[in-house]
């Protein structure tokens, strides 16, 4: 063991551990478990238009995940957290655009994995669409 990586390394494992909190199927309280994954389309949306390589792959596989994990934190409205009533009147159409954020994500994963990084951009840019395409009618601002 090379100690100096070491720190490294316990924070990818905290950083991939953490995130199938957001798939379990029954949550305690589902609007607070969906801030830290909107935290994390946050940080990946600021480093993913550079990425490349591993990184580039990374950051797609990210978004696939938080956008998978998503929906569900969603379905209950007695969790209002900050998403405006309007999400639960045209449920469908808002978990409409997480699809569309997924599909972006996922062209992206596999864009950047064949090596295609003018694949993998039109994927990203895909999903940075969704973000403010969501949050302006669904999001308390
Ligand atoms: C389909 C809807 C939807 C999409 C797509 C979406 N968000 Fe959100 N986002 C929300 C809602 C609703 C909230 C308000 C918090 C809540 O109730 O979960 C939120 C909250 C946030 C927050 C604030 C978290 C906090 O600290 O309170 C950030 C940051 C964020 N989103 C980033 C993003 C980014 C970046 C993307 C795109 C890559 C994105 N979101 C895509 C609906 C969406």
């Amino acid at each position: 063991m090379n100690f100096k990586i070491f720190p490294a390394l316990v924070l990818a494992a905290a950083v991939t551990l953490s995130a199938p909190v957001g798939l379990q199927a029954q949550s305690d309280d589902p609007a607070a478990e969906r801030i830290p994954i909107m935290r994390s389309n946050g940080m990946v949306l600021r480093a993913a238009p550079r990425a490349s390589g591993d990184e580039a792959i990374a950051a797609a596989q990210t978004f696939v995940d938080n956008f998978a994990a998503l929906p569900a934190l969603f379905e209950d409205p007695a969790f209002p957290g900050n998403t405006q009533p309007a999400a639960w009147d045209n449920f469908d159409a808002f978990v409409g655009i997480f699809d569309e954020a997924r599909q972006g994500a996922e062209a992206a994963l596999a864009a950047a994995q064949a090596g295609d990084m003018n694949g993998y951009s039109a994927g990203i840019q895909t999903v940075a669409a969704t973000c403010s395409a969501c949050h302006g009618p669904y999001r308390r601002q």
